[in-house]
């Protein structure tokens, strides 16, 4: 698949087979993430990678976390919780995608803006492989106490769950404004 193609056809899919992703393939994947732009070569990303056994891990862990399941809204916690979970059981794999805190506001902000480069990369290398993929900032993934539990450094701060595996079912295309209507050259 070339450049332009990935980058039209990638959509943000949320209904997965359940067929496993092999540790080697989300590797391939990770291997080319890691060529995103990254200034001074700090190359902050992490990426914490969850294969079918350690969803299934976490599906269990996540419902017994009061904290969590009451957060942001404790009214609904419980019922979004058993959605996600469901939601995760049909993933092939999912990766945590943090970067690390630097202490320069400059600089945290570049890494921030190098950890999406890399998140961009992999969604259009799973693309090319015809995989679906999904960004997620679910709150339950993202929250502080679940990313200590995966191995995520106190350091790092979260961009996002990549959700990865078979789509089943085509995810709809939103419709982008006309470039024109967000690009301006400068003239003067
Ligand atoms: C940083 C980021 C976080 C996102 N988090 C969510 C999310 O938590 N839930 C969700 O439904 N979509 C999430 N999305 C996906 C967007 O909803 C999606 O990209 C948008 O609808 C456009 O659809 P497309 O990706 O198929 O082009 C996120 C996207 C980005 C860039």
């Amino acid at each position: 698949m070339n450049v332009d193609l990935a980058i039209r056809s990638r959509r943000s899919s949320k209904q997965f087979s359940g067929v496993a992703l092999p540790r080697t393939e989300v590797d391939a994947l990770l291997e080319l993430a890691s060529w995103a732009p990254t200034h001074r070569m700090t190359q902050p990303w992490r990426f914490t990678c969850l294969d079918q056994a350690a969803l299934g891990r976490l599906a269990t862990w996540l419902p017994q976390q009061a904290d969590i399941v009451a957060f942001p809204d404790p009214a609904k916690g419980a019922a979004k919780l058993a959605k996600l979970t469901i939601m995760l059981s049909g993933l092939g794999a999912m990766v945590v995608v943090t970067w690390v805190r630097a202490t320069d506001p400059v600089v945290d902000l570049e890494d921030h803006a190098a950890a999406s480069a890399a998140v961009q990369n992999l969604l259009l290398a799973a693309t090319a492989r015809g995989l679906g993929s999904f960004w997620s900032t679910n709150q339950a993934l993202a929250h502080h106490r679940t990313l200590a539990h995966l191995g995520c450094g106190p350091d790092e701060a979260c961009l996002g769950a990549i959700w990865l595996g078979t789509a089943t079912a085509p995810a709809a295309t939103p419709d982008r404004l006309p470039i024109a209507e967000r690009r301006r050259w400068c003239d003067g």
